[in-house]
């Protein structure tokens, strides 16, 4: 009973104080695995901005260890508390674009959900925009007075380092921490350029930069960047590759859908394993040629359903046994028929005096569009 009146009485104090003050900034917060963060973050976002004003959107995609279930019970007395679950999707941009997207405040944040990025920050982040000092305003741990110390490693650091003057080159702004993952703009500028940014990658602040038109006036904010409270970093593994991923889509992008320059990579790889098997198995004399083929097609097979998954379609890998195994046979399936058709079409074209090399690379370009095709749709597509 106290606890329910209690939790009444808080909700009434909320709705005054809100009347007060309307909705003034969102905070989005993307999360994966970070339940034990979210109730002293609410806390700390509270102590810097008081008690109306703001609303805190944290985006999860729909982590394991409960993390959209505290939020929301959180949210249940506290509405200030918002929560987008997302179900079959995976990462840290699309969670921070889709989050921005989702808020009726005029200015809008973006900050990790770790404690790695002070929220008493966002007061003076918020000053400068609102008072056209800047149109973005964000934390940089490599400005004067900020800094690194809860980067995981040495190592994390160095490549840190590298990456953002690759991206000073390629972007070429004077920014100190181009892959700052904690910014502040309006939000109807966000709105204006939202269909142009990649959702693929963590440079998400990068993105908008780039693709802003007009330029938009940067200010820095000095970050001591904290280590994580809870739980452990996303980014570890996945860095370099995302990465990867974030120059091909800058490079070729515009061209070429990223996810189909990763696809050809993949089965450029696949090749190589293809053929490495072919000669292991077939070189001895232990098999006879069609069988050692059937073999290293199948591996080769494998290795690239395998592959595609962890890279190409990262954001809707396929898990368990189940999963795998279906994903594994459609696979196999769109890449037979492909096959087929790359073998026809090659033969015939070769039939009608075409070079034979040019007609084994017209065989191997329509087959690859074809498996991209098919696999995007009927394997990883939802
Ligand atoms: N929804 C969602 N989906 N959230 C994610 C995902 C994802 O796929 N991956 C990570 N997050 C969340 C984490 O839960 C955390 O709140 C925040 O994004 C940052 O992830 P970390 O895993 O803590 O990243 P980090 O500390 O290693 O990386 C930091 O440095 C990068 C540059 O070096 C972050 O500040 C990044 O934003 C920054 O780009
Ligand atoms: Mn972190």
């Amino acid at each position: 009973h106290n606890d329910f009146r209690q939790q009444v009485e808080s909700v009434a104090a909320l709705a005054k104080a809100q009347a007060t003050a309307p909705l003034d900034l969102a905070i989005v917060l993307p999360t994966l695995n970070e339940r034990d963060n979210i109730a002293p973050m609410v806390e700390r976002l509270e102590k810097a901005l008081g008690p109306a004003g703001w609303e805190a959107v944290f985006v999860d995609d729909n982590s394991h260890d409960g993390t959209a279930e505290e939020a929301r019970r959180i949210g249940r007395s506290d509405p200030r508390i918002r929560v987008i679950q997302r179900i079959g999707r995976r990462g840290l941009a699309s969670a921070a674009i889709e989050g921005m997207c989702a808020t009726a405040a005029p200015y809008v944040a973006v900050m990790d959900a770790d404690h790695q990025h002070d929220p008493a920050l966002l007061v003076d982040m918020l000053a400068a925009v609102k008072s056209g000092e800047a149109d973005l305003a964000y934390a940089s741990r490599f400005a004067v007075g900020g800094n690194a110390d809860g980067l995981s490693s040495k190592g994390r650091e160095k490549g840190s380092k590298v990456a953002n003057a690759l991206a000073r080159k390629l972007t070429g702004t004077e920014l100190t921490d181009a892959m700052s993952g904690f910014f502040l703009l309006r939000t109807d500028q966000l709105r204006k350029q939202a269909e142009n940014l990649s959702g693929i990658g963590f440079k998400i602040m990068l993105d908008i930069l780039a693709t802003a038109q007009p330029r938009l006036k940067v200010k820095e904010f000095p970050l001591k960047f904290a280590e994580r409270l809870a739980g452990e970093s996303k980014l570890d593994h996945g860095v370099v590759l995302d990465f990867i991923a974030g120059l091909a889509e800058r490079y070729f992008g515009k061209w070429l859908p990223t996810r189909f320059v990763l696809f050809g990579m993949v089965g450029g790889l696949g090749v190589f394993v293809h053929m490495a098997v072919l000669a292991a198995i077939y070189w001895p004399q232990t098999v006879a040629f069609g069988w050692a083929q059937a073999i290293a097609t199948m591996v080769a097979m494998t290795f690239n359903f395998w592959l595609n998954n962890m890279l190409t379609y990262r954001d809707k890998k396929l898990g368990g046994a189940d999963g795998m195994f279906w994903g594994w046979l459609k696979f196999c399936g769109a890449c037979s028929v492909g096959a087929f058709a790359n073998v026809a079409v090659a033969t015939v074209l070769e039939e009608q005096g075409m070079l034979w090399w040019s007609a084994a690379l017209v065989g191997v370009v329509i087959a690859s569009v074809w498996n991209y095709a098919l696999s995007s749709k009927f394997v990883w597509g939802r």
